[in-house]
């Protein structure tokens, strides 16, 4: 278990599934957590059984990001660890997409992602002793083989891959010990796998078959990957990715 001890880590979209896992693992990892979420009741609730602090946000919204950082430092002195896990889908294919619906994915899953990395940045370089930290993105599988029917969802992750690139190498190439890199789960059993189970029936038992270890992800071992990522366990890795999909991309279409 990576020791998280003096760390300090702020966790987006904690109210449920990944994120609410990735809360729990942090702290039980030694971590003082601030969780946030647009469910302001169901972040609240996760946080004060796991243990940690809770504020409402948007990540789509820009001036609350920096209410949100000042909150983690003004709380507990300094932020060193970002994980950007809050997202939606919008169910829509280019047959149906039109530009609400395309830009509320975009602007939760890609710009909430961006704008989250810039804020804790600002942070990270402030950090007592100099400037040092974690981020971890959280992409997805549908960025590698993209869905027909959620174009906004696919491309919207396919972007959070390059973002964490360049994030990456722009801190390093700045000279600053802020690492960047991406986890990439697969099906995984939380709320947005039921809300796109409401648009394509017998989803999760479908994607459940055909994954090579025949089920979907828990949480938490998602959650295990992003606390590795957020540790020191890991010096060398920025700009990487982690497949977190129980080998489904690893399988030939054919078997
Ligand atoms: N479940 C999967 O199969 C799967 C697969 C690949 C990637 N992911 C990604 O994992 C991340 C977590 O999703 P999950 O599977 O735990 O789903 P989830 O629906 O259980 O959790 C998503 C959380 O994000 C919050 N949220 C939504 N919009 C927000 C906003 N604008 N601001 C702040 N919070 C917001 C929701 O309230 C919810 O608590 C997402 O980025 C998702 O795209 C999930």
């Amino acid at each position: 278990m990576p020791d998280l001890s003096s760390k300090v880590a702020l966790v987006t979209g904690c109210a449920s599934g990944i994120g609410a896992a990735t809360v729990r693992r942090l702290v039980a990892d030694g971590a003082q957590v601030l969780g946030t979420d647009i469910d302001a009741d169901g972040g609240a609730a996760l946080c004060a059984e796991a243990g940690a602090r809770f504020a409402a946000q948007d990540v789509a919204d820009e001036a609350r990001w920096a209410e949100v950082v000042a909150e983690v430092v003004a709380a507990f002195g300094r932020l060193d660890i970002l994980v950007n896990n809050a997202g939606t889908v919008s169910s829509r294919s280019i047959g149906e997409v039109d530009m609400a619906a395309w830009s509320r994915v975009l602007g939760i899953n890609l710009t909430g992602t961006m704008l989250g990395c810039r804020a804790a940045i600002g942070a990270m370089k402030a950090n007592p002793g100099g400037a040092k930290g974690s981020i971890v993105n959280i992409a997805s599988t549908t960025a590698l083989a993209p869905l027909p029917t959620d174009v906004g969802y696919s491309a919207s992750k396919a972007g959070v891959r390059a973002l964490s690139k360049s994030v990456a190498t722009w801190c390093a190439q700045q000279g600053l010990a802020i690492r960047c890199n991406t986890v990439i789960p697969g099906a995984t059993d939380t709320g947005i796998l039921s809300q796109a189970e409401k648009v394509t029936p017998g989803l999760k038992q479908a994607v459940a078959a055909t994954s090579p270890l025949k089920r979907l992800a828990d949480p938490a071992e998602t959650a295990a990957a992003i606390a590795f990522l957020a540790s020191d366990e890991c010096p060398y890795m920025t700009g990487g990715e982690m497949l977190v999909d129980g080998g489904m991309m690893s399988l030939h279409p054919g078997f």
